[in-house]
């Protein structure tokens, strides 16, 4: 574990969770909307996609403040997606991130209603932040984000099929595009929104390299993710464990194993960190997370 690393994610999650604190406060008729709001995006997730956008926008100009409203944005987009993935009709869960997941506390309609107007919010931040100097810096943060959130190649593409094979046996190939949309699509959007929001444009190989370590982190991240579904505790996950098997879903650890997805959390983990050695001046911190996201426990 390097210390260092460790206490800049720190750093940066911090800033992450104040700029959080601040959003969707006040008095309003609809509060317990607001409140249904807050009480999911406040709950204490890791906030890996809104740390990437921000270090990689560092990466790019030596600083965070240009992406700061593109990384709430995409906190914002991911807590819609769980809340509607914890929902009933979806996988049915009561616990998330250590608490009762917002169906539970609030209701479902409320939940429903929670979920979409983050999704909206999110998209309001990218169009309206006046923080990245470039014009066009906007637009194409709302294009970036739009389309991971989607139906054709992003999240809802995939819980789509997701939820549709449920009970079915799939094929690796059948998996991998699941995980693609449904969980690397946003990381992906998370490391492109860094560069958007950045005044110095990217190259196409930047890009290129943002994209490919996006990619098989998102999948390293997911297998990661089917393997602490099996072995790890309700306790320690802060939410509930065996959730895929009970809702008969194959995953990469149903399909191949634990031992097996280890190797292959460290196979893409490798690939991830190759895609972008070299193509930005310090790139220790992003290697270093894909290590500490390989390892991680909840
Ligand atoms: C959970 O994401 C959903 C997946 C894509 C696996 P995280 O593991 O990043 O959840 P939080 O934000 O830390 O709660
Ligand atoms: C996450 O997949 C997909 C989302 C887009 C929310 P999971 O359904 O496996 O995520 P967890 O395990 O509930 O966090
Ligand atoms: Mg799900
Ligand atoms: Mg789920
Ligand atoms: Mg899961």
């Amino acid at each position: 574990m390097n210390l260092e690393h460790k206490a800049e994610y720190e750093r940066v999650r911090r800033l992450v969770e104040a700029e959080l604190e601040c959003c969707l406060t006040g008095e309003y008729p609809q509060r317990e909307l607001l409140d249904a709001m807050r009480y999911s995006l406040l709950a204490g997730g890791k906030r890996i996609r809104p740390v990437l956008v921000l270090k990689f926008c560092e990466a790019m100009c030596g600083s965070v403040e240009p992406a700061l409203d593109y990384a709430c944005a995409v906190e914002m987009l991911h807590t819609y997606s769980l809340i509607h993935d914890d929902l009933p009709c979806m996988d049915n869960d009561d616990l998330r991130r250590g608490k009762p997941t917002c169906h539970k506390a609030f209701g479902e309609r409320n939940a429903v209603l929670a979920g979409d107007a983050l999704q909206a919010e999110a998209f309001y931040r990218l169009a309206s932040s006046k923080r990245p100097a470039r014009a066009v810096s906007n637009g194409q943060a709302c294009a970036v984000l739009g389309e991971a959130a989607g139906a054709v190649a992003g999240i809802c593409a995939g819980q789509y099929l997701d939820l549709e094979g449920e009970g079915k046996p799939k094929t690796l190939e059948e998996l991998t595009l699941i995980h693609t949309w449904k969980t690397a699509a946003l990381l992906k959007a998370a490391c492109l929104l860094g560069l958007v929001a950045s005044p110095v444009e990217a190259t196409a190989e930047q890009w290129r390299g943002a994209g490919i370590y996006a990619q098989e982190l998102g999948m390293a991240f997911q297998i990661r993710d089917d393997m602490l579904d099996q072995e790890s505790t309700t306790e320690e996950l802060g939410q509930p464990v065996g959730s895929d098997a009970e809702n008969g879903k194959e995953t990469f650890a149903t399909l191949y194993g634990l031992e097996r997805c280890r190797e292959l959390v460290e196979e893409h983990t490798r690939r991830a960190k190759e895609a972008i050695r070299g193509l930005f001046p310090d790139t220790d911190f992003l290697c270093w997370l894909a290590d500490a996201l390989a390892q991680r426990k909840s």
